[in-house]
């Protein structure tokens, strides 16, 4: 299933052997190895995560290595049930309103930690709060079924890439020295929406497919943008997401040597002419653009193109979490 992915690119990473996984691996093994305390990519709706039992130090450890994470970013937390959730972060009544109506799905709560939450401290990196989420995908799920722990999860890239959404993205970011569990393309194709609810208040974090409007819609309730430092993810750095071209926004004209990364009917006056161009959804489908996004920044990336022009997406419902993701594919690297 995994060989028919267009521009792979694993040929040319540098790998031993002796290094390499059996890619992808079984359920099975993927429960043998996370109780190992080992690391291993999972599917999940959203993007794939590199997974690591959260109640072991060696295995959150393995994770911030394997991935080169600042060691003050956190992880989300992912519970095969409510009742698990619960033992590790303090729902109050709109939290349970909120994980009733998204659970399980492409949301993450981040809420005040329980007292007795067995939890490696690297986790939480020191904050007295803790991101959750109930993963949908079923792969995920069964394999959180068959642990007696939760798992920590970050997006399955090398930090400061792309996040993957496909097995082979990861065996790619890796060099294939991570065990992945193969699960098809991700739906979403960008990762969870991240609500903080602290004090009967709802901040969004982090947009994605599950959007303000549809949170409002369900609790009756303002959902806010972050004012306050303190409650910034602090893995939202400005620069990230990044391929190796540089990504220039709002393309109205191609310049020479520039890919295209298109979106709904393209104008004549772009001039593609044999500029390389894929379109995130000819329809204007915004759905459909998020599942694509990284899957074609990654392919036009291969190309070496002078930058990666994104033609304007629009900046409502899921198209504001597309423009999160593509403004920090865009922001400065150096700073
Ligand atoms: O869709 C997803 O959320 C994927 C899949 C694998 O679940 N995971 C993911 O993880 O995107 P990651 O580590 O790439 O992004 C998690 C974000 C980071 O920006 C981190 O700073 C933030 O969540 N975060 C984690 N714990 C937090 C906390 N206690 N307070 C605020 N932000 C937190
Ligand atoms: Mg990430």
């Amino acid at each position: 299933m995994i060989l028919d992915a267009p521009h792979f690119n694993c040929q040319t990473a540098t790998m031993k052997d002796s290094d390499l996984y059996s890619n992808p691996v079984s359920v099975n093994e993927a429960v043998e190895q996370l109780n190992n305390a080992s690391v291993v990519a999972l599917p999940t709706e959203t993007v794939y995560g590199l997974a690591g039992l959260a109640n072991s130090d060696d295995a959150v450890f393995k994770i911030f290595e394997t991935k080169g994470r600042p060691r003050f970013n956190p992880l989300i937390v992912h519970c095969a049930n409510l009742q698990i959730a619960r033992s590790i972060a303090q729902f109050d009544a709109l939290a349970e309103q909120v994980a009733d109506a998204f659970w399980p799905g492409p949301l993450t709560l981040v809420l005040l930690k329980t007292a007795n939450a067995e939890l490696s401290d690297l986790v939480t990196a020191g904050l007295d709060s803790v991101a959750i989420r109930l993963p949908k995908h079923p792969i995920a799920r069964e394999i959180l079924s068959q642990l007696s722990s939760p798992v920590a999860a970050p997006s399955a890239n090398p930090s400061g890439k792309l996040s993957p959404t496909t097995a082979l993205h990861v065996i790619d970011g890796f060099d294939g020295r991570v065990p992945v569990v193969d699960g098809g393309h991700c739906d979403a194709g960008i990762e969870s929406t991240i609500l903080a609810i602290i004090d009967g208040q709802i901040t969004m974090l982090r947009p994605g497919t599950i959007t303000k409007k549809m949170v409002e819609n369900a609790v009756g309730q303002p959902v806010g943008d972050p004012q306050d430092e303190k409650i910034v993810a602090p893995g939202m750095l400005k620069s990230h997401y990044a391929p190796n071209a540089s990504v220039r926004l709002a393309a109205t004209s191609l310049k020479s040597g520039e890919a295209l990364l298109a979106f709904g009917p393209v104008a004549e006056s772009l001039q593609t002419d044999g500029a390389v161009t894929l379109n995130l959804s000819v329809a204007g489908d915004l759905a459909e653009a998020a599942k694509n996004l990284f899957q074609f920044l990654r392919q036009l990336d291969a190309q070496n193109p002078t930058a990666i022009a994104v033609m304007p997406i629009p900046n409502e419902g899921i198209g504001i979490a597309i423009n999160d993701r593509l403004e920090r594919a865009a922001a400065d690297r150096t700073s």
